[in-house]
């Protein structure tokens, strides 16, 4: 049994000065679940307590490369020695705007930023100033950042199927309900529902907001058709299509989804994987679209293109760029996809794989749900029940399975091996647990 103690310990002092004794409302998992990181190195982290984990979940996507990578961080170093930010603009920022265009045909310009949600924020502002149309549509099930316009979420685990449209609830507290009249969702892969909504309320709404294969819902994908599909639909209804990348740009593809998908969108947001870690966020997009910006709208702050995040950038995606880093995170994630299954089919437990290689999602089911509403008919309960003893066995995977597995090029054959493993191990665990459980309820007996 894997020792806590020192991160127990620690929770107590932290939260004495900070809400749940964390940064992030996500990074706090129980009062003796709650894990403080040590140090991270490669594909695998530390924490206080001296447990080693192989990390799926990688800071949620921004650790394309690995930890401590040295080529980033001897970059990082010199980006150090420029002097941090300066209120005025360094030549980095236009090398880096370049080898972005470069890779993503769709960025003829850009603007940086520090986090995804700030580069959300300032795309649906670029679109309201395009279109003149204060509303945005997104998809149910996808999620776009901790700013109050896209706060919302359908709830689907109380929601009965044939029952209309899930209902859309505030992420929270404070979130003013005035937000509510601005946001509006749809389900994937259904074009209909989007062409029925804007038929209706296309003079209210100026901005498509898709991430086409969702890093936060298990990595559930559009349809190739789909994306044709709503890229019409949005051009025919004067409403921009932002297609959010935040997650998937520079993991995915060089050219990110919309290189997957061969799209083009109208603005499209980068974070995470960019700077393997260090904090630069991405608005571009096309030309006629961005140069609203310093002609009515208003973009900025104070710690925009910080040089060593963007001297960090600058080495990530000339390593994306120039090397098999990407093709080979994608080997990796089909290699541990084939073991998993193995393992799985000699139990005979149905599941599927979503997302991408590098960002997959695994699914207790027969098939892969085509949106969100059909997440609910996953096994999730197994997932829910899986993940803490992968966390036991020193494999850290999200708890929650809506958010998929990532990859990093540092994953090599040693994690591939002791992964699977350890994943055959958790789930040998997890099955006469579940059984004993479903007796004890007087349930079914699970499988
Ligand atoms: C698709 C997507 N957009 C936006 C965000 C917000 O990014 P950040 O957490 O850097 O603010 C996230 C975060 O996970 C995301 O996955």
């Amino acid at each position: 049994m894997r020792s806590l103690s020192r991160s127990n310990a620690h929770f107590k002092n932290a939260n004495t000065k900070m809400p749940l004794g964390v940064s992030s409302n996500f990074r706090y998992w129980g009062d003796d679940k709650t894990i403080y990181i040590d140090h991270g190195k490669g594909g695998r982290i530390r924490d206080i307590d001296g447990n080693e984990y192989i990390d799926y979940r990688l800071a949620y996507g921004p650790i394309i490369l690995g930890y401590g990578d040295e080529r980033v961080d001897e970059a990082a170093r010199q980006g150090m020695s420029v002097g941090g930010v300066f209120a005025l603009s360094t030549e980095l920022e236009y090398e880096v705007a370049c080898r972005i265009s470069k890779m993503v045909a769709a960025a003829e310009l850009v603007r940086f930023s520090n986090s995804g949600t700030e580069a959300v924020m300032a795309a649906l502002r670029v679109a309201r100033a395009f279109t003149g149309k204060d509303g945005h549509v997104v998809m149910e099930g996808g999620y776009h950042g901790v700013f109050s316009e896209v706060m919302w979420y359908s709830e689907v685990e109380d929601w009965t199927p044939g029952q209309g449209a899930p209902q859309v609830l505030p992420y929270g507290e404070g979130v003013p309900a005035l937000t509510r009249q601005l946001f509006h969702s749809v389900p994937m892969n259904d074009a209909n529902a989007l062409e029925d909504l804007l038929k209706a309320k296309h003079n209210d709404i100026g901005a498509f907001l898709i991430e086409p294969i969702m890093g936060n819902c298990c990595g559930i994908k559009a349809d190739a058709q789909y994306m044709k599909d709503v890229r019409e639909i949005c051009d025919r209804y004067d409403v921009l299509m932002i297609v959010d990348e935040v997650k998937t740009g520079f993991r995915v593809a060089k050219g990110g989804v919309q290189e997957l998908y061969d799209i083009k969108a109208d603005l499209c947001t980068f974070a995470k994987a960019i700077g393997n870690g260090y904090p630069l966020s991405v608005l571009a997009g096309r030309e006629d679209v961005m140069r609203h910006i310093g002609d009515g709208v208003v973009h900025g702050g104070t710690f925009t293109a910080h040089s060593v995040s963007l001297a960090a950038a600058a080495k990530t995606l000339e390593i994306l760029d120039e090397t098999t880093a990407l093709a080979d995170i994608e080997s990796y994630g089909l290699k541990l996809q084939a073991g998993l299954s193995t393992i799985l089919e000699r139990r005979g437990i149905a599941h599927c794989f979503s997302g991408h290689p590098s960002l997959m999602g695994l699914f207790f089911a027969d098939t892969v749900p085509s949106n969100y509403r059909e997440w609910i008919h996953s096994d999730y309960a197994f997932y829910d029940a899986l993940a803490p003893e992968l966390h036991e066995l020193g494999i850290l995977v999200e708890p929650d399975s809506r958010e998929p597995w990532f990859l990093c090029e540092s994953h090599n054959v040693e994690c591939l091996q002791e992964t699977l493993d350890k994943f055959e191990r958790a789930v040998d665990i997890t099955l006469p647990k579940l059984k004993q459980k479903a007796v004890a309820a007087g349930g079914p007996i699970h499988r």
